[in-house]
């Protein structure tokens, strides 16, 4: 889910098939081009889809190929040293192309255009144009300038910016599965943490706009949509004429009455905020899958505290008793950083014992990273060297798994439904799609069946992160 690594969301991820399909917008004029990569979290991803919606109002197609186009974009990701790493290697390539094709602009957007500002006009002279998260809008102003040959910069962080009108141009394009942002920013202060510093105040979208997307969506024959937030627990949105307030859970039960065809996704949930009614929603929705990312971060409860997470171990675990007990086929997946600063042994043990407790279908695990500006490297020090940090991670990966292995083989001699999203990448004989608890399957082809049909698939094998089965009739 989070990308440190360059996964270019034009270049690799487009199904070639599903182009005409999913990637022009219908009525855009002129051989206009622009190219955008994206890192980091899925609200990127799709912060990148409504960036390529507004470069298609003034004329501007998407294209995959770098060389045929003077217009490069690259939405970047501050969460982690390593990711803003990645991205300046991709700015020192870009440079070079610069230096053969004077023409070429450059734009950084992202949270690494809103951590660094104008530093990287300085930094990175190349560069033409430093966007924030929340100024896209600028970005037809800011090109045409760029062309002039002005450099700009707009980082204005708002109270009030969804783009709640804006219908993102989906860039991924399998056609079957999409994102629909719900909220932006984040208000939580979680002290490792640079997000509410590059993303700004929590602010929630307007319902309407958001079932007006997935009903849009559902008629141009998407099956899934995921709703993204930084925390969407604590989405609430008031409509201004009822001054009704809509709660997390009520937007969920709305997005699923779009279709009980169209399968609801949602992430992040934060484990100091999710309510029962989120979980009785998914339970009493066919549609609303089983499958809930509960990011724990540490397994300790004074790690916990120092994290500024705002719960304890016992307060999690009974979250995860909770869902076990309202909703018994849920999976459930989880982040975790170790080395945070001052963790001892014993409470690293603490994070591998949670792991076994939540029996987590997978998680995200990175060592701590120090960001510049966070609660934590102001108040803390970054005392765990790196190779602890390290061989901490190594160990909770190995627990991770053996857990992912043993909960995979539970599901062996289970039938699931499962979403078809198109062939799997080692044959094309076989299909791969997700069940409801999002796990990965993968099954050989029968019948019609085609990419956006529902199938009902036996498991008969499982890895650590695949199930393999037939499809019954
Ligand atoms: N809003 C989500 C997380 C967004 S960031 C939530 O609250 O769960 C995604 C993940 O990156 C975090 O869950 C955390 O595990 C990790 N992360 C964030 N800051 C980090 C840092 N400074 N070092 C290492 N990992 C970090
Ligand atoms: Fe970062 Fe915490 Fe907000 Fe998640 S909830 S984005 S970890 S501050
Ligand atoms: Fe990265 Fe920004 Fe997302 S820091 S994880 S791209 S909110």
């Amino acid at each position: 889910m989070y990308n440190d690594n360059p996964t270019l969301n034009i270049n690799k991820e487009i199904d070639e098939s599903k182009q005409g399909q999913a990637f022009f917008k219908e009525g855009i004029k002129g051989d206009k081009k622009f190219y955008i990569e994206s890192y980091g979290c899925q609200m990127n991803f799709s912060d990148s889809e409504i960036v390529a919606s507004i470069l298609a109002d003034i004329g501007y197609q998407p294209t995959r190929n770098i060389e045929e186009t003077n217009l490069i974009f690259i939405n970047t990701c501050s969460i982690r040293e390593k990711a803003e790493d990645n991205v300046r290697k991709r700015l020192r390539i870009f440079d070079k192309m610069k230096r053969k094709r004077p023409d070429l602009l450059v734009g950084v957007l992202g949270c690494m255009a809103e951590r660094l500002k104008e530093k990287f006009l300085e930094e990175e002279k190349l560069v033409d144009m430093v966007v924030g998260p929340d100024a896209y809008r600028d970005i037809p102003k800011l090109v045409a300038n760029a062309f002039d040959g002005e450099k700009g910069v707009n980082v204005f962080l708002s109270r009030e910016e969804t783009y709640a009108d804006i219908s993102p141009l989906r860039l991924d394009g399998n056609g079957i599965s999409a994102f629909i942002s719900i909220m932006r920013g984040c208000d939580n202060m979680c002290s490792f943490c640079v997000v509410p510093y590059t993303r700004g105040r929590e602010r929630s979208r307007n319902c309407f706009t958001v079932i007006a997307e997935a009903r849009d969506l559902f008629e141009r024959g998407y099956k899934e949509v995921t709703l993204l937030g930084q925390n969407v627990d604590s989405y609430k949105w008031e409509n201004p004429e009822t001054k009704k307030v809509v709660s997390f859970a009520e937007l969920l039960v709305m997005v699923a009455n779009v279709s009980p065809e169209l399968r609801v996704r949602f992430s992040t949930s934060h484990p100091k905020d999710i309510t029962e009614e989120v979980m009785y929603a998914i339970r009493d929705h066919e549609n609303i899958c089983n499958y809930i990312h509960l990011p724990v971060q540490s397994g300790n409860s004074r790690i916990l505290k120092l994290m500024n997470r705002t719960y304890d171990r016992e307060w999690y675990m009974k979250k995860v008793d909770d869902i076990r007990r309202i909703i018994p086929d849920c999976a459930i997946s989880s982040d975790i950083i170790t080395g945070f600063c001052t963790e001892t042994e014993e409470e690293h043990q603490d994070s591998l014992s949670i792991i076994k407790y939540a029996n987590y279908s997978l998680s995200y695990m990175f060592f701590y990273s120090e960001r510049p500006g966070t609660l934590a490297q102001r108040k803390y020090e970054d005392d765990i060297p790196l190779a602890v940090k390290k061989r901490r991670l190594a160990e909770v990966i190995e627990v991770q798994r053996a857990v992912s292995i043993a909960e995979n083989e539970k599901d062996i001699g289970k039938v699931f439904k499962v979403l078809i999203e198109g062939n799997s990448k080692r044959s094309d004989d076989f299909y791969k799609g997700r069940n409801s608890q999002n796990k990965m399957t993968i099954f050989q082809k029968k019948g019609d069946f085609k990419p956006g049909d529902y199938v009902q698939v036996k498991i008969t094998e499982s890895t650590m992160a695949t199930l393999k089965g037939e499809i019954v009739l």
